[in-house]
């Protein structure tokens, strides 16, 4: 759909003409090419001579594979960031989207057109590299569908295929804030899939490396591709740069810190010490980008001591916004040029060879875990051990920091937040970190009594500790809310998913109880358990799975946050002892197993100590049966106690209403409902006075209608 068939379109008046926009965007692209090109040249990754009777792919593919690679990711980040821009940056006065936000998603829908042919062209020229035919032999439909279905290169590939479909899809359809906000989305996650392959994947300590990667690549992507949103609009002469320009620049100081920090960690783990930094030629290339990353950081905080408060100072009048905006494209122009010359140096940097030393020592338990052995379990190695495990790494920084940063805005309005929500969130932080990262997290890759005990604390105990944390409340709390009158804000986003049809679907008790009792049987007792044990994401996939499917039990037991089911203390204790049974049938079945379970997995590995596998075994359902009693104990408690409250609630509740009768017999009057009466009642009139509250704000920042 266009922009016109979406409204009226405002008046062109743009402060910076056309033709200089174009001009500063071909700027952008010719100086990623070169350094992409000078890098591949001095890094050793441009094409070298094969020698004659090898087989050659040839010049397009040694040059056109980069290139491609180039391609899919400036025009990666001009989506993603477009979409932000709609969705998130500029304000739109109501769900359907405004006539700028509208244009900048139908920009985002070509972007993603050009990403997808930028894909489908990566995926040909890397069939082409792996057998080393040039690309015009290898356009056979049996050789792409193998390469797609059975490498993971192409799988990856395939995969962000797919999504950016869905991206150019919603792009083209979209004709609300929520539709934008899910395509970028989309966009988000179309990102990861080639992190998690190619270079990362091949080094030791690989979970930090793909994980670190996956970040790395995220928030650069939010970054570059917001400013080049703003600058978009600031081109087109938007009015609205004061409620887009303060919101972009919190947004970019975090991926400021995540692409310092995920850059460091990647590196570390390529170069393996601070040696190989003077001596090899991608040492070198990751020195250039920690000098870009200064650079950019300059331009960062000219934004936000200048460039900020000038916006925001200079928007009431229109002479002034004109000149702000000027200004502003001016600025981040050249910062985007910046930002483009460090992402030609980023897609050399992934085809250069990290240095010789830094691939893991090998052995047959290396090989499959991605780093060595450890010793037998010992106090000290449980308490102190530790496995690089980059994605629980990532969930613990980020949720640690979040409801930090949430308690902090919290506070700040004034607001008390009870401090048991924060014992509990950050209790269940420490367990998460053991149980993946620490030394149980260790031992949990080659015991299974380890695995088990694991298992029981991420979905069982960690779960609990999360959900009585209240984050979907602080966050509601926190969020900010709409700019200008009528706006979807971050808040009313959350509160639109809280709303939504499948988060009610997911919610409801039966299937989060059906969802708990089925994840065991259904790992344990098919193939899945040895597939998932034998690859990294597999791993990392079931400790997510654990605690996902615990959170979601839990949050319907004991949870505190708004739940669209509202089901009574007795059927929340029903509830627990229907999973009861289930769960200790499960560990019997396991304790009297006869079968090793991934047997494959385990005897590669060449343990060695504890060889008795089966015995492991029957000591980890051992583990398992005991330990169930434990959230049992915590779900009652909490269950009771809630209970309690919600007796003494009602109780007050009778003694108001009776008062209230009372005074209106004696008055001769009508009361109003009691506040406090239900907490749901008061969950929304709370919610009811923070939009009134947001829409008063909201209207005495903003009277206009924004473009
Ligand atoms: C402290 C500064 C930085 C360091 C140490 C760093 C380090 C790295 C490393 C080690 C990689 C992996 C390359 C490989 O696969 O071998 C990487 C990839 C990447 N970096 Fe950075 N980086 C930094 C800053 C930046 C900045 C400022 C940007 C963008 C504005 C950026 C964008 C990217 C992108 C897009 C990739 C993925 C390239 C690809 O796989 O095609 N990096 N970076």
């Amino acid at each position: 759909m266009t922009a016109t068939s979406r409204g009226p379109r405002v008046a062109r008046d743009r402060p910076v003409p056309r033709a200089a926009s174009l001009r500063w965007a071909a700027l952008g692209a010719v100086v990623a090419l070169v350094v992409l090109v000078v890098v591949l040249l001095v890094g050793g990754g441009a094409p070298q001579p094969v020698p004659d009777g090898l087989p050659d792919p040839g010049p397009v593919t040694g040059w056109g594979l980069p290139v491609a690679r180039l391609l899919a990711e400036l025009a990666a980040m001009a989506s993603v960031g477009l979409l932000l821009t709609a969705a998130l940056l500029l304000p739109s006065p109501r769900d359907a989207l405004a006539d700028l936000p509208a244009r900048a998603v139908a920009l985002a829908a070509r972007a993603a057109t050009v990403w997808l042919l930028a894909v489908v062209a990566e995926a040909v020229l890397t069939v082409s590299e792996i057998l080393g035919a040039p690309p015009g032999q290898v356009l056979d439909p049996t050789l792409l569908r193998s390469f797609l279905g059975q490498t993971s290169d192409g799988r990856a590939l395939l995969v962000q295929a797919v999504l950016v479909v869905v991206v150019c899809v919603l792009a083209r359809t979209a004709t609300t804030t929520r539709a934008v906000a899910l395509g970028c989305v989309v966009a988000l996650v179309a990102l990861v899939p080639p992190a998690l392959t190619g270079h990362a994947a091949s080094t030791g300590s690989h979970e930090l490396a793909v994980a670190s990667l996956a970040v790395h690549v995220l928030a650069a992507s939010v970054w570059v591709g917001g400013l080049a949103g703003l600058a978009w609009a600031a081109a087109q002469g938007s009015d609205t740069l004061r409620h887009a320009v303060p919101r972009y620049s919190t947004v970019a100081g975090w991926c400021f810190v995540a692409v310092a920090v995920s850059g460091v960690v990647n590196a570390g783990v390529r170069l393996q010490g601070f040696t190989p930094l003077g001596t090899s030629a991608y040492g070198g290339l990751v020195l250039a980008k920690v000098a870009a990353l200064t650079a950019l950081g300059a331009f960062g905080w000219h934004h936000r001591r200048r460039g900020v408060p000038d916006v925001v100072a200079r928007a009431g009048t229109a002479s002034g916004r004109r000149e702000t905006a000027r200004l502003f494209f001016t600025v981040a122009a050249a910062e985007l040029v910046v930002m483009a010359a460090t992402v030609g140096l980023a897609v050399g940097l992934s085809r250069t060879p990290t240095p010789p030393g830094a691939a893991l020592a090998r052995s047959p338990a290396a090989e499959l875990l991605g780093f060595p052995m450890p010793g037998p379990p010992s106090l000290r190695s449980l308490l102190l051990g530790w496995v690089p495990d980059g994605f629980a790494l990532t969930f613990l920084v980020v949720a640690a920091l979040l409801y930090a940063r949430g308690i902090r805005s919290v506070r700040r309005r004034g607001d008390a937040w009870p401090w048991g929500r924060v014992v509990s969130w950050y209790a269940a932080l420490v367990v998460f970190a053991w149980a993946t990262i620490g030394g149980l997290g260790l031992y949990s890759h080659v015991m299974f009594s380890a695995h088990m005990v694991a298992h029981m604390l991420l979905s069982m105990v960690v779960p609990i500790g999360l959900v009585l944390g209240a984050p979907v409340t602080l966050a509601m709390r926190a969020l900010p809310g709409p700019r200008v009158r009528g706006e979807l804000g971050p808040r009313q986003l959350l509160l639109a998913v809280l709303h939504s049809r499948p988060f009610r679907v997911v919610t409801h008790p039966l299937l989060v109880l059906a969802l708990f009792v089925a994840s065991l049987y259904a790992l344990y007792f098919t193939p899945l358990f040895p597939t998932l044990m034998h690859s990294h994401l597999g791993h990392v996939a079931m400790e997510f799975h654990f605690v996902a499917v615990g959170c979601l039990f839990f949050f319907v037991l004991v949870g505190i946050d708004p739940t669209p089911w509202r089901i009574p203390p007795i059927a929340r204790i029903g509830l627990l002892f229907a999973a009861m049974p289930f769960h200790a049938f499960f560990s019997i079945a396991i304790m009297s197993g006869d079968r090793v379970l991934a047997p494959a997995y385990f005897r590669a590995l060449h343990r060695p100590f504890s060889t008795d596998l089966l015995g492991d075994q029957h000591l980890g359902g051992g583990i398992g049966w005991a330990m169930g009693e434990l959230p049992i104990l915590l779900v009652l408690g909490a269950v009771f106690v809630q209970w309690a409250r919600s007796d003494q609630r009602e109780a007050d509740r009778f003694d108001r209403v009776a008062d209230r009768a009372q005074r209106r017999t004696s008055l001769g009057g009508a009361g109003d409902a009691p506040a406090g009466s239900d907490p749901l009642a008061d969950y929304n009139a709370y919610l009811a006075s923070l939009a009134a509250h947001d829409a008063r704000d909201a209207g005495a920042r903003d009277g206009g209608t924004p473009r």
